[in-house]
């Protein structure tokens, strides 16, 4: 039996699991530097207002609030905001907020910079509205999300296996790992100009960096993953070895980012 959207969302957002800070921890350090890059490119500079959606440990609202300094603003959201609300500067608001439910001011923000969130939210196409909704005329939206098109190409057999029983698991539940790559498309039909995008894909090795922070976000699933019967655990525990195999070379999800300003 599949397990209700709501409660394979909460895997990705639950903050009380002890290993969650040091997975966002990962997280930030693998996709900060194309963050920033993309950032430097739209041109965030001194005095912007910013809006970071689901800022996570809160390492991209930090960047953004010494970039914009003290004549900008940054407010910072999540669900859950104990990993970055003590640790920002006086110019970072820092609000409890369900992107999904909770409203947002209208022309408000020069930029609203989202990154692997709107993939674990249904409705994702209103919630890009709300965020346009929310930003300036001449405005940015950046949005960054995950997408498993490269994992079908990784020669592992026991960690396709297991992520791709993932995939099956979280797809059935409401979640959509095939819905990054049409970002680009997504935020042109919703009125974005000057529309760009690319792709990070890593292909990393078992006990690297990333092996732990995939390690991480699966050991999440795995109650969900067993009790679904989409896999076993010997199958499970097979394709998370390969995460500690040193010779293990495994093609990692793609990050699909794209970006685009409002007219
Ligand atoms: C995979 S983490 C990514 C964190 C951060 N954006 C990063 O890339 O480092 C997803 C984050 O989105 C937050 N989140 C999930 N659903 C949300 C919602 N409906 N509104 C706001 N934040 C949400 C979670 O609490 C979590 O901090």
């Amino acid at each position: 039996m599949i397990q209700p959207m709501a409660r394979i969302a909460s895997y990705f957002s639950d903050h009380e699991w002890p290993d969650e800070r040091r997975r966002l921890a990962l997280m930030e350090q693998r996709y900060d530097p194309g963050t920033i890059r993309r950032l430097e490119a739209i041109g965030v500079t001194h005095g912007w207002s910013c809006l970071e959606v689901g800022a996570g440990g809160g390492s991209i609202a930090r960047w953004l609030a010494q970039r914009v300094g003290q004549t900008g603003r940054v407010v910072a959201t999540d669900l859950d905001t104990r990993f970055f609300e003590d640790a920002v500067a006086a110019n970072v608001e820092v609000w409890r907020h369900d992107i999904a439910a909770d409203p947002l001011p209208s022309e408000h923000f020069d930029l609203v910079h989202v990154r692997w969130v709107l993939d674990l939210l249904p409705d994702r196409e209103r919630v890009i509205e709300k965020l346009i909704f929310a930003l300036k005329s001449g405005g940015w939206l950046l949005d960054e999300e995950p997408d498993i098109f490269p994992t079908a190409s990784g020669v592992w057999r026991a960690y396709r296996t297991l992520v791709e029983a993932l995939a099956t698991v979280t797809h059935s539940a409401g979640l959509d790992s095939e819905w990054a790559r049409t970002l680009p498309a997504v935020l042109t039909a919703a009125g974005l100009v000057d529309v760009e995008a690319d792709t990070e894909v890593d292909l990393f090795r078992g006990g690297s960096v990333m092996a732990e922070s995939r390690t991480l976000s699966f050991e999440q699933l795995r109650a969900p993953a067993l009790e679904s019967g989409v896999i076993s655990e010997a199958e499970f525990d097979r394709g998370l070895a390969c995460l500690t195999d040193p010779d293990a070379w495994l093609m990692d999800f793609a990050t699909v980012a794209a970006w685009g300003r409002k007219p």
